[in-house]
């Protein structure tokens, strides 16, 4: 937010509470939220998950914010990088939103997070991992819901050295989402001795995946880890079956892989192993009231895409209640946020001076139409936040 902004917006808060007297509260203006995800393309369904588990924690606060009835703004960001720039300034200059909700693709989050830098606007990422978003770019107007790339990258190093494999090929997209999954990953496995032998990918959103599928036929690695999400993980998972390499070299991945894709990827993704901060079988009270409160509003199972957009209306309600709407209170806000336990579906979890979830990773195996958690990959794991000045 510009300082122009700012302060016509605290004035906007002053006025209400002067003319209002009492009634300040019901005549605050209206809370302007700015969603920028993916409603296109290869995370259209993960753009449409994180709005929906959003709308469903405001619509569970009546509605309203830190006080301030909620009113939406909306932009396909089409996980494209090249428009990232403009895209956001359409929220934040035409729009004049007082808190930005995005995204799903790393690098369109990472041109999110310096707009937001920039103009000192309120963002919570519902989603992308890039590490950068906790690390240098951190700062105290953003926080994040999801995790970052390196988080279930480096539990699943752990859980692949633990089985016993040496060498091991790892796939995926060339983008900061990819690499660093794979840097996580390697971190973890190599630590414990193993050794990744290959490092192959393809541009995102490209999905031919043949010739990489024969390399890796050809190399004959002990495993395969993978990072793919959305439609790109459907076509993976179901090529790779098909390519007559699951028999004979196990497939792991981040959760990402199979999570809110199995009903397509169908029996080529059962029993494959990933690892994730949610999963299918929690079986808990309160993931159990959300999973039938989302079934309810919107005749679809919750996958993690719609948790952490739950988490994030989570989050934004946490700090603006303490902040009493005032969304110019950065420093206040993101005190009072690092202080809580988000009280969410996937278990507790609290954030990090960066502005990062501090959560456990659950290995989850498919079985069926599931991801079931058969155990605890890595707990209450947090980024090294590696660059944030504020850690
Ligand atoms: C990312 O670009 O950060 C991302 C996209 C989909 C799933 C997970 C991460």
């Amino acid at each position: 937010m510009t300082l122009r902004r700012t302060l016509l917006a605290t004035a906007a808060l002053a006025a209400c509470a002067l003319i209002a007297g009492p009634a300040a509260a019901q005549s605050a203006p209206k809370l302007k939220v700015g969603l920028m995800l993916p409603y296109t393309g290869t995370y259209a369904a993960l753009g449409n998950a994180i709005e929906n588990g959003f709308r469903l924690y405001v619509s569970e606060q009546g509605g309203k914010l830190g006080g301030r009835e909620v009113e939406f703004f909306k932009v396909d960001d089409e996980s494209d990088p090249a428009k990232a720039t403009d895209n956001v300034n359409k929220l934040v200059k035409r729009d004049q939103v007082d808190v930005l909700v995005g995204t799903v693709h790393s690098g369109v989050a990472m041109a999110m997070a310096k707009v937001a830098k920039e103009t000192n606007t309120l963002l919570v990422v519902p989603n992308a991992g890039a590490d950068a978003v906790t690390g240098p770019l951190c700062g105290p107007n953003i926080v994040r819901s999801s995790f970052s790339n390196w988080q279930p990258g480096y539990a699943m190093g752990e859980v692949v050295a633990k089985k016993g494999h040496k060498k091991v090929v790892t796939i995926t997209w060339k983008y900061a989402a990819g690499d660093e999954s794979v840097k996580g990953f390697k971190e973890a496995f190599e630590k414990s001795g193993g050794q990744v032998v290959k490092d192959l990918s393809l541009p995102f959103p490209n999905v031919e995946f043949q010739a990489l599928l024969t390399e890796i036929a050809a190399t004959k690695p002990d495993a395969v880890f993978t990072f793919f999400a959305g439609a790109g993980a459907v076509k993976f998972v179901k090529d790779y079956a098909a390519a007559g390499l699951k028999k004979n070299i196990p497939l792991y991945g981040s959760g990402f892989l199979t999570d809110g894709t199995l009903e397509a990827q169908g029996a080529d993704a059962d029993g494959i192993l990933t690892a994730l901060h949610y999963g299918d079988s929690l079986n808990t009270p309160r993931d159990n009231a959300f999973r039938l409160a989302y079934a309810k509003t919107y005749k679809l199972q919750p996958d993690v895409y719609a948790v952490q957009g739950y988490d994030a209306g989570q989050i934004l309600g946490t700090g603006l209640a303490a902040v009493k709407g005032d969304v110019s209170k950065k420093a206040e806000f993101a005190a009072a946020v690092q202080k809580a336990k988000i009280d969410s579906p996937r278990g507790p979890f609290t954030i990090s001076k960066a502005g990062n979830p501090v959560q456990d990773f659950y290995l989850r195996q498919v079985s069926g139409k599931e991801n079931k958690v058969i155990g605890v990959a890595s707990k209450a794991l947090a980024d090294p936040a590696r660059g944030c000045k504020a850690s």
